[in-house]
């Protein structure tokens, strides 16, 4: 009696025994890199359409990023640009995460020749919850 209660207990007793066999191995996958926060594509998927791949934007319409004293400036006026939006440019805010934010800036900041810092995701949070003091992202530096 007491072995065919032990018995039963044994699928049990194996998918516990596998259930901590894949939290051992879960490390290992969660060091892979997340597509969805890797900058270039973040830029591509949200940006590149006005912006251009290259950074060059379209005259007349859409600012060039490469080599805009805005963008290589201090990130607080850029991060706020990209949560609120500007002229014809449309906010994030909703769309996108602050580490998603963080990733599109640090694209355009050290991408085509821009070698401005890197942008956490703590920035970003901290802008967006009006932690940080409001930058004043009302002035375009750049000539274009
Ligand atoms: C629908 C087109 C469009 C998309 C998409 C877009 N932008 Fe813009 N962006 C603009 C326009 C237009 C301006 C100029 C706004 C103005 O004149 O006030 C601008 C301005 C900017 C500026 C300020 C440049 C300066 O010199 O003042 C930055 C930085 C910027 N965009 C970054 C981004 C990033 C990062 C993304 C993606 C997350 C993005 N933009 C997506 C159209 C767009």
């Amino acid at each position: 009696m007491r072995a065919l209660r032990f018995l039963t207990c044994l699928p049990l007793l194996t998918a516990a025994i596998a259930a901590v066999a894949q939290t051992t191995h879960a490390p290992t996958v969660a060091a892979a890199p997340d597509p969805a926060l890797d900058p270039t594509r973040v830029f591509s998927e949200n940006c590149a359409a006005c912006h251009q791949e290259d950074g060059k934007g379209i005259e007349g319409a859409f600012p060039a990023l490469a080599g805009d004293k805005f963008v290589l400036a201090g990130p607080e006026q850029v991060i706020h640009v990209v949560l609120e939006g500007r002229g014809g440019m449309p906010t994030f805010k909703a769309d996108l995460t602050d580490a998603q934010i963080a990733a599109a800036i640090t694209h355009i900041r050290t991408s085509w020749g821009n070698s401005a810092a890197p942008v956490a995701p703590e920035t970003v949070a901290a802008i967006r919850t009006g932690e940080a003091p409001k930058p004043d992202a009302t002035k375009i530096i750049s000539a274009h």
